[in-house]
């Protein structure tokens, strides 16, 4: 932990629980490489006292935040002014305090395109079949469409995709039990539900009707290679993990907070995710 002075910039992440975050450790490698004077710290808020607890934060002088679950949608509600990133995903995970107002932003849109981009996969190849329906899945049909690709949505629950589908009406919905017959005709795939997690089912997707130059990206990342993703390795389909979104959507916050340009390398990841490389608890 560096020493700080009394010119130290701060932010943090707010959430609850927020004891599973990785935030903290991502900001604290960049802050420690970068020799910056500043911290970032977890902020555990209950929902009844998340619009206390920002205004607190921004009147004590923190530079801002990142918004995690549960408080992402209230997180839209507390800003002066949001940016369209987080109009069109419904939600704020960024927020910046400055000069009295409180401006929001979502950046994990921009995190899911950066980690497409970093493993060499092009988003606008063709067609995108998204799976899920959940904050993430709107995020990335936000950006996807932002972007101009083709996006068909298939979800468990129906009525959650059509949901998605009013908000964003270029939106294709498929029913769940034909996404694998879907495959053909896509250049992406994307796992945004929680299934493949660890403790939870894997994703049950047929490859076998996949085209060739299919990319398939999974938005989980414990284990940081899910079954669906070694199933599309095995074929030599392009894989995309989800770890790189959670590495890249911090990029936007860390410039506004504490400037410089923070790179998503390999020492990043190694040390964010330790203990899924290693199995071993992450190292203090
Ligand atoms: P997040 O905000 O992180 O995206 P979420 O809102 O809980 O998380 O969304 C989880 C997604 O995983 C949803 O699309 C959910 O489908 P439902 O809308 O039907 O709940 C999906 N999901 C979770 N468990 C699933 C399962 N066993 N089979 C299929 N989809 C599942």
């Amino acid at each position: 932990m560096p020493i700080l002075t009394g010119h130290a910039r701060l932010a943090g992440i707010i959430g609850w629980p927020v004891t599973h975050s990785r935030s903290p450790r991502l900001h604290g490698f960049w802050l420690e490489r970068h020799g910056i004077d500043g911290a970032y710290v977890p902020l555990a808020v209950r929902p009844e006292d998340f619009a206390a607890a920002v205004r607190g934060l921004a009147a004590a002088g923190f530079a801002g935040a990142n918004v995690t679950q549960p408080h992402k949608r209230a997180a839209f509600a507390i800003c002066d002014g949001v940016e369209q990133s987080a109009q069109r995903a419904g939600a704020v995970n960024t927020l910046v305090f400055r000069d009295g107002r409180i401006t929001g932003s979502n950046t994990d849109g921009w995190g899911f395109m950066a980690n497409l981009r970093a493993h060499g996969v092009d988003p606008a190849a063709g067609p995108a079949l998204l799976l899920g329906a959940g904050g993430a899945a709107r995020a990335i049909a936000a950006v996807l469409l932002e972007a101009r690709i083709a996006v068909t949505i298939a979800n468990r629950t129906r009525d959650h995709a059509e949901a998605l589908a009013h908000d964003l009406p270029d939106l294709r919905v498929l029913p769940w039990e034909q996404r694998s017959a879907a495959l053909p005709d896509q250049a992406l795939v994307v796992n945004a539900t929680s299934l493949g997690m660890q403790g939870h089912p894997p994703l049950v997707l047929d490859l076998d009707r996949a085209a060739p130059g299919l990319a398939i990206a999974d938005i989980v990342y414990v284990p940081l290679e899910t079954p669906l993703l070694a199933d599309a390795a095995s074929r030599g389909l392009r894989v995309v993990e989800g770890l790189g979104m959670l590495l890249h959507q911090a990029v936007p916050g860390f410039r506004a907070w504490f400037g410089g340009q923070p790179q998503v390398d390999e020492a990043l990841r190694r040390f964010v995710a330790a203990d899924l490389l290693a199995g071993d608890p992450l190292p203090r």
